[in-house]
């Protein structure tokens, strides 16, 4: 285990050395939320976006955030080296209780955890990578970013075991998102995402990713997409923050198009990097 520093809890201590009880809630019942926010040359990719959805999944589970925007800010920025890019991985959760209890305690204090990591490009990503389709069997919250993701561990193992980097989740019939990722397909030549709602994460790369579009004159919608149609899709993308944009060549083995990335990944990713290095 590398030895950086972490914050918990009001201080910064070496990781080894950041411990939570086993009575916290987060250990017990997976109750809490978090948060991933790519940092550029120590630059936090849209802050604001990535803390008015922390402030959503708080009240989602009705915990208050511990800290105002500004106390995160100061939090986080000396955990993030400048010449990197990394990303933050921060955790509230409602803290240590004093017996395990389902319902919630009385007066305890939110556990307050965050690490920083380099962000790793994901092997193959430049010639893209294999998914397959799965059942999503996840509950009614997917819009709020709880750590209590079993389901999507399940659905992600299965997807590797079988060769596949994400696994792409149908509801009935309609395609929701990947496991930790959001869903993107060219249909007919319009660039298509499901919309917001309780039956996905919405995903902060999504929302830049659809802004740069409609900004450069990319036919792009929000809308639904049967699995029937993914499978007739020219090109297929997951997106998220510690990945960007990564094209989808096979779905249940199955070449999309060529088997190759397609010129839509290939202009918006050229957008989504531009933009990226702008705001440094
Ligand atoms: N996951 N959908 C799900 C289920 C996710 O877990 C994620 C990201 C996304 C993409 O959201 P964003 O673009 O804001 O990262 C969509 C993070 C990276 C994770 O759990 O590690």
């Amino acid at each position: 285990m590398e030895n950086k520093t972490v914050y918990l809890n009001g201080q910064y201590v070496l990781l080894a050395e950041a411990k939570v009880s086993v009575m916290d809630r987060g250990f017990l019942f997976g109750d809490g939320v978090y948060e991933v926010i790519p940092s550029y040359s120590g630059h936090l990719f849209h802050f604001q976006e990535h803390m008015e959805r922390l402030e959503n999944s708080l009240n989602s589970i009705r915990l208050v955030n511990p800290h105002s925007r500004e106390q995160w800010l100061e939090i986080l920025t000396p955990l993030l080296d400048f010449s990197l890019d990394q990303y933050i991985y921060l955790q509230i959760t409602r803290g240590v209780g004093p017996k395990r209890d389902h319902a919630f305690p009385e007066n305890i204090a939110p556990t307050v955890f965050a690490i920083c990591s380099n962000i790793v490009p994901l092997e193959g990503k430049d010639s893209g990578v294999k998914a397959i389709s799965l059942d999503d069997s996840r509950w009614d919250l997917c819009n709020v970013k709880a750590t209590t993701l079993l389901a999507n561990i399940l659905l992600r193992q299965e997807a590797v075991e079988k060769g596949c980097a994400e696994a792409i989740l149908v509801k009935d019939g309609y395609v929701t998102e990947g496991a930790a990722s959001n869903i993107f397909a060219v249909i007919d030549g319009i660039l298509i995402t499901p919309p917001k709602g309780n039956g996905i994460l919405p995903g902060i790369t999504r929302d830049v990713i659809l802004e740069l579009a409609k900004k450069n004159n990319v036919p792009a919608t929000e809308d639904i997409i049967s699995l029937e149609a993914l499978k007739s899709a020219s090109e297929i993308w997951l997106t998220s923050s510690t990945r960007e944009i990564i094209p989808v060549v096979e779905l249940d083995s199955k070449k999309v198009s060529d088997g190759k990335p397609g010129p839509v990944f290939h202009a918006v990713n050229g957008l989504f990097q531009a933009y990226k290095r702008s705001l440094l």
